[in-house]
């Protein structure tokens, strides 16, 4: 993020926003949920050639573009991931990491801490996270072309019968993206905090939503699959 003049109103709307006061006394977060059925539909066909799976040449090419970027914790974390047997769908361009995702196949829930909420999967579900495009390979398509090898790694490689992804609320590049690569909406994940006080909601307003999603508790929700209807 570019630097903000100290005290000037960008400075104290920053501050104020990430100030856990502030955010004890009023805040709103969204995360929405997208999926894809893997085994419902035709099967994606193969990933292209330029997408690779779990090579470590290719996160060797990795190279820090965020002020949060650590080389060497970034090798470490893939490692400990390559490990507990999630896959990396890597594509390099010009000797650049450009796109890098992860699937962590065979998941029964997940807490989505930003927004507080658990979500219990039904089986053969699995996510992928960590998805990310360097800079100066963006705006070209690779986000899309890079979801869908996702989508046909996840086909090919494990037995995945749903694919599910999260994006933050905001983010909208993201969610474009995911539904331009043949994701559709499960639900948007609400939450409200007023006076420290939490209300969890799931906004299912969307058209063409895919599965049911069933109250199991305050922020937990149950989801069922299509074929286990
Ligand atoms: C979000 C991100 C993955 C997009 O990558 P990308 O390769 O530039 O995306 P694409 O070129 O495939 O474009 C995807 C869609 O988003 C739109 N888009 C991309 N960047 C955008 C931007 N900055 N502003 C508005 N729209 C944008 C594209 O126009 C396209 O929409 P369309 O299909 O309607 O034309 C990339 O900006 C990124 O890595 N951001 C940081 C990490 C992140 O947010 N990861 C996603 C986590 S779920």
């Amino acid at each position: 993020m570019a630097a903000i003049k100290r005290f000037s109103p960008a400075w104290f709307l920053h501050h104020g926003r990430n100030n856990a006061l502030v955010r004890w006394l009023h805040e709103d977060r969204t995360l929405h949920l997208v999926g894809v059925p893997l085994r419902a539909e035709p099967v994606a066909p193969p990933p292209p050639d330029d997408f690779r799976v779990n090579a470590r040449d290719d996160l060797d090419r990795f190279e820090p573009t965020e002020r949060w970027h650590d080389r060497a914790a970034f090798l470490a974390g893939a490692e400990d991931s390559l490990a507990e047997g999630k896959l990396c769908v890597t594509r390099v361009i010009d000797g650049q990491l450009a796109f890098i995702a992860w699937i962590r196949p065979e998941q029964d829930q997940a807490r989505f801490g930003s927004v507080g909420h658990t979500v219990r999967f039904p089986p053969h579900t699995a996510t992928h996270f960590s998805v990310y495009v360097h800079p100066g390979h963006r705006r070209k398509g690779l986000f899309v072309a890079g979801l869908k090898a996702v989508i046909s790694v996840a086909t090919h490689h494990t037995e995945t019968r749903l694919l599910l992804g999260a994006v933050e609320g905001g983010n909208t590049p993201a969610l474009k993206g995911h539904l331009a690569a043949g994701f559709r909406p499960v639900a948007t994940l609400t939450t409200r905090t007023s006076l420290g006080r939490r209300r969890f909601g799931a906004d299912r307003s969307a058209d063409g939503l895919a599965w049911p999603l069933t109250p199991a508790g305050p922020g937990v929700w149950d989801l069922t699959a299509e074929d286990d209807r």
